[in-house]
């Protein structure tokens, strides 16, 4: 049990990457704390740690709120006592590829991607700190290391997720660890849409030298490595995990 001991908030937790990480580190031995706006999807999560033997918490929070943010931290470290793993992976892709996307959806892709990472990472630094080993794990993308998107708003949030994780590396050191994945594309709800159109499929798995798309599961093994102890001396980096997109 790679996880015996760590409590972890992870948010998005009722989809996704975020789902297949909360299920991973409380298989793990972590109790979980799963949030999301999603209330639904938080308790279906929570419920499927504690079917499986752990114990999870579900919480309905809106990461762009900094006062849900603070509330909660506040609930798990009630219910935990402690607080080791903070796992960042709320976040929203734009409604359509679009070279220049209106004032509105600039604001709402960089609102819970980037400033989403930014305010339950704040909220969780005094009890990471206070916890001895903390870890905070953020989503990147593969469109916060290069081009390619269609979409400014997405590339530019996970450029800053990117960027902020390696500041935030340097900041809260040696207390707290911070580092991010940077996924390629992944068999998500979040990309159920595209992945439905034969012609981008072909057009976007050319591009990967792995020939497929990547599953929940293979970025939650990632992410389990950087939050455990195994990772006790890597911090600041941001780890592609894009069956070689990023390496053509
Ligand atoms: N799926 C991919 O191909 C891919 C690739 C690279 C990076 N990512 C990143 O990984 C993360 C997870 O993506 P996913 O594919 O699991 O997406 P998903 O859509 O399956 O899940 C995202 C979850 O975030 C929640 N959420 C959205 N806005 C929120 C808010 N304001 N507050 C709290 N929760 C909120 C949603 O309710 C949902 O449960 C995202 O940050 C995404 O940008 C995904």
């Amino acid at each position: 049990m790679r996880m015996q001991g760590k409590v972890a908030i992870v948010t998005g937790a009722g989809s996704g990457i975020g789902r297949a990480t909360a299920l991973r580190l409380g298989a793990e031995g972590a109790r979980v704390a799963c949030a999301d706006l999603s209330a639904d999807g938080a308790r279906a999560t929570a419920k499927a740690i504690e079917g499986a033997g752990g114990q999870a918490l579900a919480l309905t929070v809106d990461v762009t709120d900094d006062a849900a943010c603070a509330r909660m931290v506040e609930q798990t470290l009630a219910r935990f006592e402690r607080l080791t793993t903070l796992v960042n992976s709320a976040g929203v892709r734009p409604v359509a590829p679009d070279p220049a996307p209106p004032a509105d959806e600039w604001r709402r892709v960089v609102n819970v991607n980037l400033s989403g990472t930014y305010l339950p990472s704040r909220a969780a630094l005094p009890a990471l700190k206070a916890s001895g080993s903390g870890s905070i794990t953020n989503l990147a993308s593969i469109y916060g290391l290069v081009g390619g998107s269609m979409a400014p708003s997405y590339a530019a949030s996970k450029g800053g997720v990117a960027n902020l994780t390696r500041q935030l590396a340097l900041n809260w050191a040696p207390a707290v660890r911070v580092n991010c994945v940077c996924p390629g594309v992944i068999e998500t709800p979040m990309t159920a849409e595209l992945r439905k159109d034969p012609g981008w499929r072909e057009s976007v798995l050319r591009k990967y030298p792995l020939g497929r798309f990547g599953q929940p599961e293979e970025i939650a093994a990632a992410i389990l490595y950087l939050a455990s102890d195994e990772a006790a001396y890597v911090t600041g980096v941001a780890l592609p995990v894009d069956g070689g997109y990023t390496a053509i």
